[in-house]
């Protein structure tokens, strides 16, 4: 062990970001692991999709589809007892589609009150008509 093993420890934080909106918090469980006993990571990735939809849902106000997950990066792992936190933050309004990032915080079972980022995510999603093409979104 090396003198200074917090070193490789993710960093702990005791407060989630002021400047996104809590968007999603959801616990995984049992159903959701990988054959190492951690959680499959397109569960993951399922959750931020949703999470991600909420603020593009405000200006889309009808049916919309995700286009692209343009960044996906799992940082730490997600375990079973975590309790997930999803915030997110408008990026970009575009003629017809909106982008938005996700970043995921769990706290870990018995740690409540302490956050550890495990994945941050960038989604677009476009506005949709009847016939599933992109239609502009309104500006108010
Ligand atoms: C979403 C969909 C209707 C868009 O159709 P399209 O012909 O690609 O539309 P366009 O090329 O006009 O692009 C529409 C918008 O998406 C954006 N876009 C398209 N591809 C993109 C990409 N790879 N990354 C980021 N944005 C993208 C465009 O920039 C455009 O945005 P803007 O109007 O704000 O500038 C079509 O791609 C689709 O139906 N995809 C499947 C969606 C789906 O099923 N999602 C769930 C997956 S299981």
């Amino acid at each position: 062990m090396s003198a200074d093993s917090s070193a490789n420890l993710p960093a702990t934080l005791k407060s989630l970001p002021a400047d996104m909106e809590l968007v999603l918090k959801v616990i995984p469980m049992p159903a959701d692991c990988n054959a190492n006993g951690d959680i499959f990571g397109g569960w993951v990735m399922a959750q931020c999709d949703l999470a991600g939809s909420v603020i593009p849902a405000r200006y889309a106000k009808g049916r919309m589809a995700t286009v692209a997950v343009n960044e996906f990066i799992f940082k730490q792992p997600v375990r079973l007892g975590d309790i997930l936190s999803f915030y997110s933050k408008l990026v970009r309004i575009g003629r017809t589609s909106v982008t938005v990032t996700v970043e995921v915080f769990a706290e870990r079972f018995r740690a409540q009150g302490e956050y550890i980022k495990v994945t941050e995510a960038t989604f677009t999603y476009v506005a949709i008509d009847d016939d599933g093409r992109p239609r502009p979104i309104e500006k108010d």
